[in-house]
């Protein structure tokens, strides 16, 4: 299954979310491979912490083939596309939005057909931008993923609503949402995705243990039994 991760404002668990994702589906014995698209501020690398000469742009600019940017982690069946950081959107790699689409879809195509991963997972850039679109254009399924901060909630249903726009079926996502207003917050996302008839995915709390983490390590593979990898695998379940 194709998916992305997205959201308007920065900073709401894309990454952190994908990781562990990763992790979770690769323990239940998937292949699944992490696509770094945040070209702007790149952050699967340091999740990971892993070693890397070739990325995704490496890729985009025809300097290496697509497996050459494949890396692998530890013994799981987890693989991981770094990016590194660069000025440029991945569209602005490319003389039209085709010649972009056609290049992704050949990394696509590889990593389905000839690396025969079951999950891609794309890590995007938060904010509408074309990189962000022309990977929800891509996958099977968008999740957005929102804090209750009506900042993020505005910016939601734009998201969404090119999501629409664009035939990819979305799910939303509230994380860090806080522990103490779980009953409040439950109504409100709930009334918020049925005035956006946007599927709604369920929320993640805020854990110390996750925050605490300062994207140093993998809680899912530190911790699985933590109160954030309880409430993902049951996000996971909805999800696929
Ligand atoms: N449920 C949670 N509870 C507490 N802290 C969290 C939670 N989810 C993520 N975090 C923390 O929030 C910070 C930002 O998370 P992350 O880097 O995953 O966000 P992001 O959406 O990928 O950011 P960006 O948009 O900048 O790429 C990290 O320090 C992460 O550990
Ligand atoms: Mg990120």
């Amino acid at each position: 299954m194709l998916l992305s991760f997205h959201s308007y404002k920065g900073g709401t668990g894309k990454t952190t979310l994908v990781g562990n994702l990763g992790v979770l589906l690769a323990m239940g014995g998937e292949k699944v491979c992490i696509v770094d698209t945040d070209v702007n501020g790149p952050g699967i690398h340091s999740l990971f912490d892993i070693k890397y000469n070739l990325t995704l742009i490496d890729f985009l600019q025809g300097k290496c083939r697509a497996d050459d940017v494949v890396y692998k982690h530890n013994e799981l069946e987890l693989y991981i596309v770094p990016a590194r950081a660069c000025e440029e959107d991945i569209s602005s790699l490319f003389n039209t939005p085709t010649e972009a689409k056609e290049k992704m879809s050949e990394l696509i195509n590889v990593l389905q057909r000839d690396l025969s991963m079951d999950h891609l997972l794309f890590d995007c850039s938060p904010g509408i931008n074309r990189s962000s679109l022309l990977t929800m254009n891509l996958v099977d399924k968008a999740t957005i993923i929102s804090t209750v901060d009506v900042q993020d909630i505005r910016g939601t249903y734009i998201l969404s609503s090119m999501a629409d726009k664009l035939g990819t079926r979305a799910n939303l996502l509230f994380n860090r949402t806080p522990r103490d207003k779980q009953q409040e917050i439950e109504a409100v996302i709930k009334d918020f995705s049925n005035k956006l008839g946007t599927d709604l995915l369920g929320s993640i709390t805020f854990d110390d243990h996750v925050a605490r983490a300062w994207s140093r390590k993998l809680v899912m593979e530190d911790d699985p039994e933590c109160d954030y990898c309880l409430q993902l695998k049951s996000i996971a379940k909805k999800l696929i």
